[in-house]
Order: C-alpha cells, then sequence, then structure tokens
C-alpha cells in the first residue's frame, strides 16, 4: 500500500511478498557493519521478521518501516526508510538503509524528508530521534542534512556499543 511519492520514489508498506528484497538488504556490506548481522539468513527468516517487525509496527502504531521504490526503475525496491518506536527510547527513531548501488544518490534525503513530514502530519509526533554509530558518517551527514542535531550518547541496547542520539523538534 502506497503511503507517499517523491519525486523519484514510491514510498510503501512493506509485505511478505517483500521478503527477497529484505534478505537481500539485510545481508548487504554496510547493513552489516553499521545496523548489525540480524541473523536473518534464508527467505523463511525474512517473512518472520517482516511479520514480527514491520507488520506488527504498522498494527500497532500506524507507522513503520517502508520500502522505496524508483519509478525509473519500475518501481525496483531500493531501500527502506521509517519510523520505529523502541521500547529503549522514549521517542520514534528514523532510519533509512538503501542497497549499495543506491547509496550516495539523495533517495535517503529524498525519502527521509517526506518520512519526516509524514511523523507531523500523520501520525502527530512532535519530536523524532535517530541513533547511529559514531563511525558511520553517512548516515551522521544524512541526519545533519534533515535538521537533526546531536543530543547525547546513548547505550539503548544491552552488550551493544554506545551510539549518538541526534534528535529534532517538528
Ligand atoms: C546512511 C544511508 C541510508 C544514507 O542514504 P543515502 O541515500 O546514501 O544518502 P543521500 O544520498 O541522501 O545523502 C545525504 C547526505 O549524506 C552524505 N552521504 C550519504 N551517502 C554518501 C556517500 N556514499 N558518499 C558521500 N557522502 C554521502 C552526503 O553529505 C549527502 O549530502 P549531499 O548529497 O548534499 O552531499 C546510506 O548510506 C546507507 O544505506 N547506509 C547503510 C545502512 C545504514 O548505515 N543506515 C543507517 C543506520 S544508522
Amino acid at each position: 500500500m502506497k503511503i507517499a511519492e517523491t519525486n523519484r520514489l514510491i514510498i510503501s508498506k512493506i509485505t511478505l511478498d517483500d521478503a527477497n528484497f529484505f534478505l537481500e538488504l539485510v545481508n548487504t556490506p554496510n547493513w552489516i557493519k553499521y545496523i548489525g548481522d540480524r541473523q536473518i539468513k534464508t527467505l523463511k527468516q525474512a517473512q518472520q521478521a517482516i511479520k514480527n517487525g514491520h507488520l506488527k509496527s504498522y498494527q500497532t502504531y500506524g507507522f513503520g518501516f517502508y520500502k522505496l521504490q524508483l519509478k525509473e526503475e519500475n518501481n525496483k525496491n531500493i531501500g527502506t526508510c521509517g519510523l520505529i518506536k523502541r521500547e529503549s527510547l522514549e521517542h520514534v527513531d528514523i532510519g533509512f538503509a538503501m542497497l549499495p548501488e543506491y547509496e550516495g544518490k539523495g533517495f535517503g534525503f529524498e525519502a527521509s524528508q517526506t518520512i519526516l513530514n509524514l511523523a507531523k502530519e500523520k501520525f502527530n509526533l512532535d519530536k523524532i530521534v535517530a541513533i547511529t554509530l559514531p563511525t558511520n558518517t553517512n548516515s551522521i551527514k544524512l541526519l545533519e542534512k534533515l535538521g537533526l542535531s546531536f543530543e547525547k550518547r546513548v547505550k539503548p541496547f544491552e552488550d551493544d556499543e554506545e551510539l549518538l542520539l541526534f534528535a529534532i523538534d517538528l
């Protein structure tokens, strides 16, 4: 189901039919390096992750992570962007990931701007945060370009590294 459109992208809810794409995305080198190895290695595990993650989030909060489809390539799935409510963080956070060949082409910025707009206008959120590894300079640049500012260091996940928390008031 389409939730928004930008110049180059269609932003839609992820479904179980996107399991192949999700499996590819979560195993790209930068996902593994900067987000982590989710141990999703089979189509079945990808379907399970979509069911327990994306679909559950849409149902519980009305929002979640969306697929980004590139209009000029026959609506090919090229990445994800969306909103997530984590138990360990007070505010909803924004996240994004592109397939390697679509990084650095402005798609993250284009999609995130629309997602931030939806966060305010559709989901009535007044503050959005984002967490990133301090070494993820591409993510930090994108967050700053979107108008988020560094707020503090956090450790939202047990046994994990310290992350930087960025925030924006909508
Ligand atoms: C982080 C990520 C989503 C950025 O999305 P993107 O579509 O590549 O970002 P954009 O092209 O919109 O770039 C936004 C800004 O970030 C910087 N940037 C992003 N990717 C870059 C790259 N590959 N090389 C150089 N600069 C880059 C630039 O400053 C750019 O601004 P500019 O276009 O005015 O120069 C993407 O690099 C990615 O998928 N990384 C792997 C997954 C990940 O780390 N997700 C974030 C977890 S916190």
